[in-house]
């Protein structure tokens, strides 16, 4: 079997689920952590040490002295674009976290230079690996809702991650980029990769810019897609410290035989109130759940994991002599460019106070 060759470049705060995920796809042969690459040496170190992996400050160094088949991207927003052109043109497969890029026309370039490459682009848009949100699109295929009318997300984070997580890049990213464009995919991959028409959104500061993180603290939109259908979304992260969670989510669906709602924050999920954590804590069982295996190795799973995994379980398919178009379904570059377009409408209609058409 395959067993896919993995780098990392970035590996922050989410760089550690990537890790995470391909040393424990190692203990399963599925695929090899090789190399991990950070531009902050003493965080690199510190990983290299809990993961066991080459280190590079530097993924072009990375790209030439190691033999990898994939790379994944998790460097902050704006910094995707240039390591997946590299990666393309060192020939390996590419995941990128979300999203693909912050400009159209970053994605269209980065879906170019994969496709000229034959190398398989991915994004890790996990929403789609939630095994509630996998049960409502086969609801929803099978015709449970007939045809869908409109919808209505919300997806807000503790105001920790801004202000605490990464205040350095926080006012380059907004809620809409950061938040929105998980349900703006999720939305998409429920009404059969239904692409967006128009968007209006609106913008909120005051909270996050009092503290110093010049960015918005709620942005709030409403796309219509070329199905008919229109969906509003609640998006902010600027949530009170004592919330209950980092994150609450939800959607809402209505079509024309029906409705369906997925509220992903509070579904019998774990709650604890430890230590000096204000109030009930809840968890999101759905998203990471933390294991040991057998031989005591610590594991993970839930969709937080999935996502990744699949991209290395599609790289085995290709090192195996498939082809990109016998994955199926997988969250791709198009995806992507279809999500960037409308969060990056969204930006525009603030700043214009008008619709955007796509
Ligand atoms: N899928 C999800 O739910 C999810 C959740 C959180 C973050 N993310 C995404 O993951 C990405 C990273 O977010 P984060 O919270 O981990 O940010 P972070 O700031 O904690 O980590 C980013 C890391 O990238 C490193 N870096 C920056 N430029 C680099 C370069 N040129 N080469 C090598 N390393 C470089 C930084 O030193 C840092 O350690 C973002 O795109 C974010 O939107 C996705």
């Amino acid at each position: 079997m395959a067993q896919a060759r993995i780098g990392i470049v970035g590996l922050g705060t989410f760089g550690i689920n990537h890790l995470r995920c391909f040393r424990q796809l190692g203990y399963q042969g599925v695929a090899k952590l090789v190399a991990g690459c950070d531009v902050n040496e003493q965080l690199l170190e510190q990983r290299r040490r809990e993961f066991e992996f080459t280190p590079y400050t530097d993924y072009k160094e990375m790209l030439e002295k190691e033999e990898l088949d994939a790379i994944t991207v998790v460097t902050p927003d704006p910094f995707h674009k240039d390591i997946v052109l590299a990666g393309a043109e060192a020939g390996v497969h590419v995941m990128s976290e979300k999203p693909l890029d912050v400009t159209v026309e970053g994605c269209l370039e980065m879906i170019e230079a994969c496709r000229k490459a034959g190398v398989l682009l991915m994004v890790d848009f996990h929403k789609r690996y939630d095994e509630y949100h996998v049960a409502m699109k086969q609801k929803i295929a099978a015709g449970d809702l007939g045809k869908i009318q409109y919808g209505y997300c919300h997806m807000e984070d503790r105001i920790e991650v801004p202000r605490d997580w990464f205040p350095n890049w926080a006012p380059h990213s907004s809620p809409a980029w950061f938040l929105g464009i998980h349900f703006v995919d999720l939305t998409r991959f429920l009404m059969g990769g239904a692409k967006g028409t128009a968007v209006w959104a609106s913008g909120m500061k005051g909270k996050l810019s009092s503290l110093g993180v010049d960015t918005y603290d709620a942005v709030t939109f409403m796309v219509n897609f070329d199905n008919g259908a229109t969906v509003v979304y609640n998006t902010a992260w600027h949530l009170p410290d004592a919330f209950e969670a980092v994150v609450n989510q939800g959607i809402r669906l209505v079509g024309t035989e029906g409705l369906m709602e997925c509220d992903s924050q509070d579904r019998g999920t774990v709650t604890c109130c430890t230590g000096d954590t204000p109030g009930m804590q809840t968890h999101n069982m759905s998203f990471l759940r933390e294991r040991y295996d057998k031989q005591g190795r610590q594991i993970f799973q839930g969709y937080g994991m999935e996502s990744i995994a699949d991209f290395a379980y599609n790289v085995n398919v290709l090192l195996e002599g498939g082809t990109i178009e016998d994955l199926g379904d997988y969250p791709s570059g198009e995806d992507g460019l279809e999500a960037t377009k409308i969060i990056a409408a969204v930006h525009e209609s603030i700043e214009s106070g008008q619709i955007v058409q796509l």
